[in-house]
């Protein structure tokens, strides 16, 4: 297993008034595993836990219980270098600042020590995400939000990560843009044997990406969708909900 979470626990302060010292329970026990090359989906609605659970599986935050292991091992460097990570809010995750060159330079700057040497290397990258390298000079303003996300993405392989979290990566983006970012992200997964932990709130985007799905409600695992193809056989009441959501939109594909 690549990376494994197990009956992880997780409390906030929550509550308004008398209760604000309160503990509120976010996330009660989830367990969950990812293989080499696979991508694993997580679906739930909005303040479910999702992107908690994302930042633990990250090393980011630490649970108040249970266990996360990359390759069998607590977080260490070696984890955080295989590890990368995609937001949904691309334009708060680069510096404004920052040509991209110097955003997609962030992560090598000290394996690479020449300029020439990163520049050609992020030309490289942003092939890779199928944008030209006209735009090595620009700054994230001067980008659509469908090239900065492209951007970002070249961004998290520069580090050739084996591992990508990637948190509501398409959500911001029209649906139009979020189908070609998906294909990307396929491809790539394809081509460099990436594992990704996908988390959304948007099951068709889910379908389009993973291997198997967990569906998240109130910081629990409601129900698991092994293989893909067979969604619908899902039986919880709320995975079924979501599903019935996307299949009034009426998208022949999966439905
Ligand atoms: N750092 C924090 N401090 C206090 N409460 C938090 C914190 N982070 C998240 N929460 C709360 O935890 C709940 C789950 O949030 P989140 O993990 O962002 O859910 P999701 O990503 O599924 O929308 C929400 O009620 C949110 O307000
Ligand atoms: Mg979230």
């Amino acid at each position: 297993m690549l990376l494994e979470l197990q009956e992880i626990h997780k409390s906030y302060k929550g509550g308004s008034g008398i209760f604000k010292n309160e503990m509120k329970p976010i996330l009660k026990g989830v367990s969950l595993a990812l293989r080499e090359g696979e991508c694993l989906g997580i679906v739930g609605e909005s303040g479910s836990g999702k992107s908690t659970l994302g930042r633990i599986a990250l090393g980011l935050e630490e649970a108040d219980s249970g266990r996360v292991l990359f390759e069998g091992r607590r977080h260490d460097r070696a984890s955080h270098q295989a590890i990368s990570v995609v937001f949904q809010d691309y334009t708060s995750s680069v510096n404004p600042r920052f040509r991209v060159v110097e955003i997609l330079s962030e992560g090598i700057r000290s394996t690479m020590r020449s300029s020439k040497e990163r520049r050609e290397y992020a030309k490289n990258l942003l092939e890779e995400v199928g944008l030209c390298e006209g735009i090595l000079d620009r700054f994230p303003h001067q980008l659509s939000g469908g090239q900065l996300q492209r951007v970002c993405i070249a961004r998290a392989i520069s580090t050739k990560p084996r591992f990508i979290l990637l948190d509501e990566a398409v959500s911001s983006l029209d649906v139009s843009v979020q189908v070609q970012v998906l294909e990307l992200l396929k491809n790539l997964k394809e081509k460099y044997n990436l594992a990704y932990l996908f988390i959304t709130h948007d099951l068709m985007s889910a379908t389009f990406l993973c291997d198997r799905l967990l569906f998240f409600q109130e910081g629990r695992i409601a129900e698991t969708l092994e293989d893909i193809r067979e969604l619908g056989k899902i039986q919880n009441p709320y995975s079924r909900s979501l599903l019935e959501a996307v299949k009034a939109l009426e998208v022949p594909h999966f439905c």
